[in-house]
């Protein structure tokens, strides 16, 4: 099994996907061992509960200072052992720490085609207001792993979703959300846990 850990800062459309992809057995080898979030507001925290999935918050506003903070994220998550971290809207930067700690073992799902789109000051909604500005005629999503850069790691899967004649970032988000973000996530995760327990069956032979 892939033990898994979510981090999540808001509503966690994309976390509870994941959800669903694996309590129907359409991604199989992964389970969720934990929730995690900056904001102990985040409805995504509500979802994991439903489903019986441990959900904690580690709040910056609850430490002195950065540092402090970035020490007790990477002290929750080391205590669940997990091989592979998901940043599901996790609009935290993540300290560059715990990118060593987990090299290739954190993933990202951003909601444009990179390069386009992303880096710093580019995370939700402000992505599909800078897609419509531009003009572009097709945007998409992309899953990729984290590196110290923001949105510079190698990429894993991306798909394209059309812009239409009238989107608003609102519209666009939904759309990119239901037909990409929703499934190249789920789909990233079963290939780490197929790659994985390939590698592991290789070491036993
Ligand atoms: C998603 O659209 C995700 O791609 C985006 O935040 C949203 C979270 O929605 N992430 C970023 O912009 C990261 N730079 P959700 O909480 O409903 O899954």
């Amino acid at each position: 099994m892939l033990r898994v850990g979510v981090l999540v800062s808001g509503g966690g459309t994309n976390l509870q996907s994941i959800i669903d992809h694996v309590e129907s057995g359409k991604i199989t080898g992964v389970s969720l061992e934990v929730v995690l979030s900056n904001n102990a507001g985040a409805y995504a925290l509500e979802r994991a509960r439903k489903h019986g999935i441990p959900a904690v918050c580690v709040s910056p506003k609850d430490y002195p200072d950065r540092e402090a903070f970035n020490d007790a994220l990477l002290e929750t998550l080391e205590a669940y052992h997990l091989d592979l971290i998901v940043l599901a809207g996790f609009l935290v930067v993540i300290p560059k720490k715990m990118v060593e700690r987990y090299p290739n073992q954190i993933i990202n799902i951003h909601p444009s085609l990179i390069p386009s789109f992303c880096g710093t000051g580019y995370y939700g909604l402000k992505v599909h207001e800078a897609a419509l500005a531009r003009g572009v005629k097709v945007s998409g999503a992309t899953v990729h792993y984290v590196d110290a850069g923001t949105d510079t790691g190698p990429i894993i899967l991306q798909k394209a979703v059309e812009v239409k004649d009238g989107d608003t970032p609102e519209i666009l988000q939904r759309r990119i959300m239901e037909e990409a973000e929703w499934q190249i996530l789920p789909q990233a995760i079963q290939l780490i846990a197929d790659e994985r327990k390939k590698a592991s069956e290789a070491e036993n032979r």
